[in-house]
């Protein structure tokens, strides 16, 4: 039996839709919601991801602060940016893209965010809240995993979860998130150094895979009736295709299809739940503001 296609764009319509909501109750309160959007460069997908953050914050009635800045910014200049941003009170969420031009060192970049502003949940103080369980913003494309397994009542307690890819941004984090008591299930985490890979994915009641290598995962190495997720975002050049390349996931969909209980597709499983918990953090982030303007 074919598996069920996830819709992630139906979930993260929801989601968005709650952090719109939010955003009214905040403006009753004259706080408009404010992201500054940093862009270094013309890295094509970049400007892509960030077209679409940009689009998401106006449609929930946020403000989205675009910032572009040429490839030959210098790291102070950067820096220096991330300063007047942070002690900008109208500013409520700061977004540097990754991956930032070679000569800039994006550890020191995260580390200059103000954490309170950091709502892709990279800085230090965020990650070692998460991993604490305290409260404190999660990273929007483990999150919206998360969010979605749970949508559709895959269950997780007890599960084995196999993480392909130890990536701060997805790897890592998921990791974390999967095995916290209130998910509970028991995972593995799989990476180039991995011998042996399918050993291990054929053990997998969820496989999510967040390798960035497409085609990566093919049916044989998928446990029937798993639920496989699918992070990666790979252009492949397709000559056949106007823009000359097409979206490819980790996972051999076509035949994945075939073997999984549940699958998400690419584009429009996992992707569009990275933007939709980014905008919730951003409301957050502006209502954790206006508590402390308040004194609530
Ligand atoms: N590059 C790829 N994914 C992300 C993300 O979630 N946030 C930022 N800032 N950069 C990225």
């Amino acid at each position: 039996m074919a598996a069920i296609i996830i819709d992630g764009k139906a979930v993260a319509a929801k989601v968005r839709e709650s952090a719109k909501l939010r955003t009214a109750v905040l403006k009753e309160k004259g706080i408009v919601p404010c992201l500054a959007v940093v862009l270094v460069g013309e890295d094509p997908a970049s400007l892509s991801y960030v077209t679409g953050k940009e689009k998401a914050l106006a449609e929930a009635g946020m403000l989205g602060r675009d910032i572009r800045l040429p490839s030959a910014t210098s790291e102070a200049e950067l820096l220096s940016l991330i300063e007047t941003l942070n002690a900008d009170a109208s500013v409520h969420g700061i977004l540097v893209q990754l991956p930032l031009p070679k000569h800039i060192n994006e550890d020191r970049v995260i580390t200059a965010i103000d954490p309170v502003k950091d709502v892709d949940g990279f800085h230090p103080v965020s990650v070692g809240n998460m991993v604490l369980g305290r409260p404190g913003f999660l990273p929007c494309t483990p999150h919206g995993v998360l969010v979605l397994l749970r949508e559709l009542a895959i269950p997780l307690s007890g599960a084995h979860a196999v993480v392909l890819g130890r990536s701060n941004i997805v790897g890592k984090p998921l990791a974390n998130l999967l095995s916290r008591r209130d998910v509970n299930a028991t995972v593995t985490v799989c990476h180039t150094g991995t011998k042996d890979l399918a050993k291990y994915t054929r053990e997998a009641d969820i496989l999510i895979a967040a390798a960035g290598r497409p085609g990566l995962v093919t049916a044989d190495m998928i446990k029937s009736g798993a639920a496989v997720i699918d992070v990666g975002v790979n252009r492949v050049s397709d000559p056949r295709s106007k823009k000359g390349y097409r979206l490819a996931g980790d996972v051999d969909f076509d035949g994945a299809v075939e073997k999984a209980g549940w699958i998400t597709p690419v584009p429009g499983g996992v992707g569009p739940m990275t933007i939709a918990m980014l905008m919730q953090n951003v409301v957050e982030a502006a209502e954790i503001y206006s508590r402390s303007i308040s004194g609530d």
